[in-house]
């Protein structure tokens, strides 16, 4: 999956309407995120509640990221937020005709998974509280 871009409310993709995973997450919208770099022996687990994006949303996701005030490309963005302004107008048309959307995930927990080799390896689990905060446990 490409991970279109994350930030404080979450971790925003984009799917095809029809694909298995939008009907597993129709079901159950208790997902996780696994992200895995063999390589470094690194792992990031992410669980969460996957939330639809309205049509206007998903986008002005698409098309603009979380980076609305980039500066160094302030007039690209500004004709951007023009054009998601009038699509604003179009959602009801997009949110029915459209083949593809956006969904994001609201972290609960992170998990990182450091390996230092055989048997040995570092994990940290961070879990959201009701309020917001989070939480640091340290885990075998
Ligand atoms: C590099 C790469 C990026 C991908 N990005 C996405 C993506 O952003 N959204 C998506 O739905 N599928 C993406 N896919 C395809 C998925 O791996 C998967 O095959 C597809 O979503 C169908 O999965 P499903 O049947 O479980 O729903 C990507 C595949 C690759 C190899």
């Amino acid at each position: 999956m490409l991970l279109k871009f994350f930030n404080a409310e979450g971790f925003v993709f984009f799917t095809h309407l029809g694909s298995r995973k939008v009907r597993q997450m129709a079901a159950n919208p208790n997902v996780s995120l696994l992200f895995p770099w063999l390589a470094l022996n690194r792992q990031v687990n992410i669980t969460g509640r996957a939330e639809k994006l309205g049509a206007f949303e998903a986008v002005k996701c698409f098309l603009l990221g979380e980076n609305n005030g980039v500066t160094a490309h302030a007039a690209v963005e500004m004709q951007l937020a023009e054009l998601v302004k009038r699509l604003g107008a179009e959602a009801d048309l997009l949110a029915t005709g459209a083949s593809w959307g956006g969904y994001r995930i609201a972290p609960e927990t992170l998990e990182f998974f450091q390996g230092h080799g055989p048997r040995q390896h570092d994990r940290f689990l961070y879990t959201r509280a009701a309020d917001g905060s989070w939480s640091m446990e340290p885990l075998d």
